[in-house]
């Protein structure tokens, strides 16, 4: 199944809350989901358990960072009238979607995640042999599936994961959507469609099917998608009847591959927190100046008369974010001719930062000054996703058998 009926076309997305935002964050994620939240139903939410499978041993950064992260996300443009906004912990249905699915996930398909070895070698310091770093992609998958996310906003280091969900998905759907009398339930919902459309269903359904007519199947989801006087079971029926499965009742996601940020941290590296590299959105004004102003140039540039390149240069590369066209020629020209300094130079990227981080530090102070406003956001976003969570159990209790009263 290479996409899912566009009825799911949600989003989700998650974020570890291990400590301030900087703005790697900024250009990489945030921007972005700024940008969805006007185009899909969005849930964005902050991934406490998933720090704790690194932080365990001190969780008090997790502690500190959960409603300072969702400020750093109002603050940037993330609105809690057009997306979700919710905190893992606090709609506990994750743990047990997770424990649930644990029953049916092989333990080499965990073990090939090439994230558990990688970041085992990468954080040597921690002790990352645990159950719960091993099952981190798989409570990742049943983040995503509660909600029958379509569409997964992530970072190159994060599509095994999403791929790892795809897996779950189809295993559980594989599982426990083959229910007794499948065809006969799939046929007298074909029927409750009415007449016209349960023709058409059906023709489509032979296109695909025998001649593999993938038109077909798109224009067959879409017919029901529309359907108003079908349940949420039959619709799943019928798009498993569709393709040949049973009931598809986990919808396989798809990752939405976030271009890798081209903000440079200030010595060049990519901004990282371990880098040390960072302005941190909401560094204020002296602090950003003062990180700006002594970090480092082209190291062939000694003296104020030594021409430079700006190729070797870090100022540059911020540059190529922040400057227009005629900024950059006068970089270029009077970095090689030695004609401006590089304090010169950096002046026009200490005016773009500032400009930049303004507004956002404006509504960040004015959610700093009502933390019990962000904490209701948080509270109420989480009900939401609760709500939708509680549907999503109902379901899988019901498919795994574990509906008795
Ligand atoms: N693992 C993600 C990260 O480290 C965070 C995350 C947790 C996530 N659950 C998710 C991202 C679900 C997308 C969807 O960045
Ligand atoms: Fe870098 Fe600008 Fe100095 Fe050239 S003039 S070395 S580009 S800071």
């Amino acid at each position: 199944m290479e996409s899912v009926p566009s009825q799911y076309q949600r989003v989700l997305s998650g974020m570890r809350p291990t400590g301030r935002l900087h703005l790697g964050h900024y250009h990489g994620v945030l921007k972005n989901w700024v940008e969805l939240q006007n185009e899909y139903e969005c849930f964005f939410f902050v991934a406490d358990w998933h720090a704790l499978t690194t932080h365990y041993e001190d969780p008090s950064i997790i502690e500190k960072s959960v409603n300072d992260m969702v400020i750093d996300w109002l603050a940037a443009g993330v609105n809690q009238g057009l997306a979700k906004i919710f905190v893992q912990s606090k709609v506990p249905e994750h743990a047990e979607l997770h424990l649930l699915l644990s029953m049916i996930t092989p333990l080499g398909w965990l073990e090939r995640v090439p994230s558990y070895k990688d970041q085992q070698e990468k954080l040597k310091g921690k002790d990352l042999a645990t159950y719960g770093f091993l099952g981190y992609p798989l409570l990742q998958s049943a983040d995503i599936l509660m909600y029958k996310a379509g569409l997964v906003p992530v970072g190159e280091d994060q599509v095994a994961h999403v791929e790892l969900t795809r897996e779950v998905a189809r295993r559980f759907n594989h599982i426990y959507g083959r229910e007794a009398g499948f065809e006969e339930k799939a046929e007298a919902a074909i029927k409750k469609m009415g007449k016209k459309n349960a023709k058409l269903y059906k023709s489509l359904r032979t296109k695909y099917q025998e001649q593999g007519d993938h038109e077909a199947l798109s224009v067959a989801r879409a017919l029901l998608e529309s359907q108003q006087n079908i349940t949420v079971g039959d619709r799943e029926r019928l798009f498993g009847f569709l393709e040949g499965s049973g009931r598809v009742i986990l919808a396989e996601p798809q990752s939405l591959l976030t271009k890798a940020s081209k903000m440079p941290g200030l010595d060049g590296q990519k901004m990282s927190k371990s880098y040390g590299n960072t302005i941190a959105l909401r560094d204020d004004p002296e602090t950003l100046e003062k990180k700006l102003r002594t970090m480092p140039t082209d190291t062939a540039r000694v003296r104020r008369t030594d021409p430079g390149d700006p190729a070797r240069c870090p100022v540059w590369k911020f540059h190529e974010i922040y400057s227009d066209d005629s900024t950059r020629n006068w970089v270029v020209e009077g970095c090689k001719s030695a004609g401006i300094g590089c304090i010169d130079c950096k002046q026009p990227v200490i005016d773009a930062v500032l400009n930049e981080l303004k507004p956002i530090q404006e509504r960040a102070r004015e959610y700093e000054e009502q933390p019990e406003l962000v904490s209701t956001i948080i509270a109420e976003g989480s009900e939401v996703a609760r709500d939708c969570a509680r549907d999503t159990m109902e379901e899988v209790r019901q498919a795994m058998g574990l509906a008795y009263k």
